[in-house]
């Protein structure tokens, strides 16, 4: 049995999508979310900065008492990937899931990935697809307007729309039939995808590929569930953003406006 929080960190808001799910799937677990927003956007900056940054984030919460780290963030799990840190507990990427993820759903062999700059100038997903399995081809798309459109919150707009068809369109045309969502954002913009793609399409969504890694990760003993009761979150950011606290209320599907505490990380 362990109290101790999990920690989850992204370079802003969008990594609390994957928050919601652990919430969802571990509601007896205590979690801390760092959103890095000093330093956002990470999707357009280069891997040894992002990596940086992620170390960062890594040293500052493992000062506080955690049992686990997951990072959030695509585009950090994929800096992370080329070079991973050293840790006294267990770090979760989210780049490995998602890809498990879409190698189970596919039938046609034909995988679509989208994200950020970073993730998909790294070929983060398409690595480590082809490294599972060779029978795969990866089809690779950065779509760098998705997430000021997601942070301007313009979810439900036509102008997003259009966007994600400009994007999705040419994957679509490769005859894709599983597509990962390879940015904490897009869940967001699950619906906008629903619509360009239709129904047939597999969308393949990192928290709750995460939820379940860590699910295996209790069962075989790397990670000590909390059994003592209701869990709690503490959210950290590294800005003081207008907004946060009540976007954070709304994408965790709270009632009450979450406490958002400013650190120096
Ligand atoms: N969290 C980032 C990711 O999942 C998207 C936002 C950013 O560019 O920082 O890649």
């Amino acid at each position: 049995m362990s109290s101790l929080a999990i920690a989850v960190f992204d370079s802003g808001l969008g990594g609390l999508t994957v928050l919601k799910v652990l919430r969802d799937h571990f509601p007896g677990e205590n979690f801390v979310y760092l959103g890095d927003t000093a330093r956002l956007p990470y999707g357009s900056k280069s891997p040894e900065t992002i990596h940086k940054y992620a170390k960062r984030n890594i040293d500052f919460l493992l000062k506080t008492k955690i049992k686990a780290v997951v990072v959030a963030c695509n585009s950090a799990s994929a800096a992370l990937r080329s070079h991973p840190v050293a840790a006294p507990v267990p770090v979760f990427e989210v780049i490995q899931p998602g890809a498990e993820a879409a190698l189970a759903a596919t039938k046609t062999g034909q995988i679509g990935v989208v994200g950020t700059f970073a993730t998909v100038s790294q070929g983060a997903y398409a690595k480590c697809i082809t490294s599972l399995s060779a029978e795969v081809t990866v089809h690779s798309q950065a779509c760098p307007l998705l997430v000021p459109l997601v942070e301007e919150g313009w979810i439900d707009d036509p102008l997003t729309n259009l966007v994600v068809n400009r994007y999705v369109g040419p994957l679509l045309n490769k005859g894709i039939d599983t597509l990962i969502l390879g940015c904490t954002h897009y869940p967001i913009l699950k619906k906008n995808f629903r619509k360009v793609t239709g129904p047939d399409i597999q969308l393949i969504d990192s928290g709750e590929a995460i939820a379940h890694k860590l699910q295996r990760a209790i069962a075989h003993g790397s990670v000590a569930p909390n059994t003592g009761g209701r869990g709690s979150f503490q959210i950290l950011t590294t800005d003081k953003t207008a907004r946060f606290a009540e976007i954070a209320a709304y994408l965790l599907g709270e009632q009450n406006i979450p406490t958002v505490e400013v650190v120096d990380v």
